[in-house]
């Protein structure tokens, strides 16, 4: 099956006032690619001001915690990022599961929190670099989304999974096509075990180190619906090239 491919740029801890221009580029060339979903995930205090910069154009978070309130001293519950103007959120980034400790229970929970208030979720999954050389690295990703995904797909919010080896997270490095080819197939059976006909049309995006130069043949590869992108989404020279890759031009 295919879908129109999502590319999503992931900011991490980038981005103050003065990168709104940037944003408002990425924005405006997005809009010459009509056939790929274009969105940005900034940092939470940006949300407000990225979203009122270019309206119509998807801004989205990086976290977001699995209570709907309370005493919770620093975190940003699902409808506070909508309020904000967000309308998706990456959910388990191997930055946070490693830093923040978070668990495969938790990633679900928050996941779960982000859909229930229409939030699309990005579900992020991924394997180290030992694991990957003990030869274990699809088993490890469907232990990984066996705990995180949510329960069910109901309401209007929309699933999609990024699969992100840790190693390739920065590094200039990737897997192969086949070994990218052998994940993504794994977790499409696992999404239609998981999610019958519905997980047919649940986008996986690839990500790590994708650049204009790779994005290209990263695109052809089956069942990757799109890319996560850290470094190469925070200006427009090297963003818009990869939305234009998967746009197919
Ligand atoms: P990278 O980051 O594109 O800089 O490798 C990807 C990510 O962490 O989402």
């Amino acid at each position: 099956m295919s879908v129109k491919k999502l590319v999503a740029g992931n900011w991490k801890m980038n981005g103050v006032s003065a990168d709104l221009d940037q944003i408002r580029a990425i924005a405006s060339a997005s809009r010459g690619y009509e056939d790929v979903d274009v969105a940005l995930c900034v940092p939470t205090i940006l949300i407000d001001r990225a979203a009122r910069a270019v309206p119509g154009f998807s801004i989205g978070g990086q976290d977001v915690h699995h209570a709907e309130k309370g005493a919770h001293t620093g975190c940003t519950s699902a409808l506070m990022l909508l309020d904000a103007g967000a309308s998706l959120t990456l959910v388990g980034h191997s930055e946070r599961r490693d830093a923040q400790r978070e668990s495969d229970a938790e990633v679900k929970a928050k996941a779960e929190a982000a859909l229930s208030v229409g939030l699309n979720a990005i579900v992020c999954v991924g394997e180290s670099l030992d694991i990957r050389e003990l030869g274990s690295a699809v088993e490890t990703v469907m232990g990984q989304l066996d705990g995180s995904l949510p329960r069910s797909l109901e309401g209007e919010a929309e699933l999609a999974i990024a699969y992100e080896p840790i190693w390739a997270i920065g590094t200039g490095k990737i897997p192969t096509a086949p070994d990218i080819a052998q994940m993504h197939a794994a977790i499409r059976r696992k999404l239609r075990e998981r999610y019958g006909s519905a997980g047919a049309g649940i986008r996986i995006l690839y990500g790590g180190s994708v650049k204009a130069s790779n994005a290209k043949e990263i695109f052809t590869i089956a069942d990757v619906d799109g890319a996560l992108v850290g470094g190469a989404s925070l200006n427009v020279e090297d963003f818009i090239p990869i939305v234009a890759a998967a746009s197919g031009r």
